[in-house]
């Protein structure tokens, strides 16, 4: 088969290495891709955004199946634009990607199919969001309804905070078109872990359970980023809990969109908090996340191509997919600056340095210059380890992070440290 892989970070670049593992794919593209991936994929210059140019050259290059990473395309309908095409591809359409497009829309859902999440309330004005905060209660989280790349969820912890973010989303704009809605929600308080499942629109199989570390500094310390590592499974999730999520969230989520017509397929991702009330949805999202798939593929013993293909075909064999009896953890390196910015062009030491079975380095934000590997964004390396305890995957990638320097390299030393200290498995 020759697959495309649409989108440039970590993500993909983990979905192109466990893709290019499997005997029925002979090329793969990835569109724009990113250098590291180079070694398994041929790189084509075609932006993820770009729906038609993507469209058009999957019909001329004959490929025969389409993976997309990002959440942009999916909500900008690339699915609709594909199939009407005739051309196959992996992941929800438009409709059904509305999901993660619309935090308004996914909470109304929610609220109808009774899927447990925080009280809200949705506003389109932003005086009667003014008049909301003025006497409510806190801390709340206000979000911006539209897609706003994970920066679009603020705490806030009195009026003044709730009234300056309110102003910065519906006046000031600063998410543009996706703050012309708000959600106000209750603050909860619990551990966040994220299952994502693979679902052919009716079938659901849950994936692992991954934690991801949002914010930048050691001890959940900082402002958020997009992920600074993450590692899985959890023991958060045990059996049971999972069973409860599978049949409390990931079905009723699947089978609700199904009634309204919008058949979910591909990955759904679920943001959970688990309360002393049971597990509640923070938030969807219509794709792999992010770091948590270069924890979660490396797991994976089933064949990636064939579990997509399935899918596409309408009929996924939820038994036949196997994980690895191990554990995983990834630790991201960020530029200097991160996550208010970030510096491109300086030297990346010591890639080579991290190959080996038990150690894989995912690039994200790196490009090459004078035959070097260079920084090219906030989030430049995810560096992957598996072993078959979680001590020995923590101590394996941090051996991983040592081999590797930049000037200004930022990353988290305290990555799976919650998972060591609550289960005698881990450390
Ligand atoms: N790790 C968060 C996300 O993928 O959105």
């Amino acid at each position: 088969m020759k697959i495309l892989v649409v989108g440039k970070g970590g993500r993909e670049h983990a979905i192109v290495w466990k893709l290019a593992q499997s005997d029925k794919v002979d090329k793969i593209y990835a569109a724009p891709g990113n250098v590291g991936m180079a070694e398994q994929a041929e790189i084509v210059p075609i932006e993820a955004e770009d729906l038609d140019g993507l469209a058009n050259f999957a019909e001329k290059n004959k490929i025969d199946l389409t993976v997309v990473g990002p959440e942009l395309p999916l909500t900008l309908g690339i699915v609709d634009i594909f199939e009407s095409k005739g051309l196959r591809i992996f992941g929800p359409n438009k409709e059904a990607a509305e999901i993660e497009g619309s935090k308004a829309f996914a909470k109304v859902f929610m609220q109808k199919h009774h899927i447990p999440t925080a009280r809200f309330k949705v506003f389109e004005s932003h005086f009667e969001a003014l008049d909301f905060v003025r006497t409510a209660g806190f801390p709340l989280v206000i979000k911006a309804d539209g897609l706003a790349a994970g920066k679009g969820a603020v705490i806030v912890n009195n009026p003044d905070e709730a009234k300056a973010t309110v102003e910065n989303i519906m006046v000031e704009r600063v998410f543009g078109e996706a703050g012309s809605r708000l959600v106000v929600e209750d603050f909860l308080v619990g551990e966040e872990v994220t299952v994502m499942a693979f679902t052919d629109g009716e079938r659901v199989a849950p994936m692992i359970s991954a934690q991801d570390h949002k914010r930048i500094g050691d001890g959940n310390t900082g402002p958020n980023t997009g992920g600074m590592g993450a590692y899985a499974p959890t023991n958060i999730v045990t059996e049971s809990l999972m069973k409860q999520i599978t049949e409390e969230i990931l079905e009723p989520t699947i089978n609700g969109l199904a009634a309204m017509g919008r058949i979910y397929t591909g990955v759904l991702y679920t943001g959970l908090i688990i309360t002393d009330r049971g597990p509640k949805v923070l938030e969807y999202n219509c794709r792999f996340g992010d770091p948590e798939t270069q924890v979660v593929l490396p797991l994976l013993e089933s064949d990636l191509v064939e579990i997509f293909s399935d899918i596409i075909e309408g009929y996924l064999d939820i038994n036949g997919i196997k994980w690895r009896e191990a554990f995983s953890a990834c630790v991201v390196l960020a530029s200097r600056g991160y996550p208010a910015s970030s510096e491109k062009g300086v030297p990346i030491e010591g890639l080579e340095n991290c190959k080996s079975d038990s150690c894989v380095v995912f690039h994200a934000g790196t490009a090459r210059k004078d035959d070097k590997y260079v920084t090219a964004g906030g989030r430049v390396i995810g560096v992957t380890a598996v072993n078959t305890t979680m001590k020995g995957a923590l101590v394996r990638v941090y051996e991983g992070v040592d081999k590797i320097a930049f000037d200004g390299m930022q990353f988290r030393r305290d990555i799976g440290r919650r998972a060591g200290s609550v289960s005698t498995n881990y450390l």
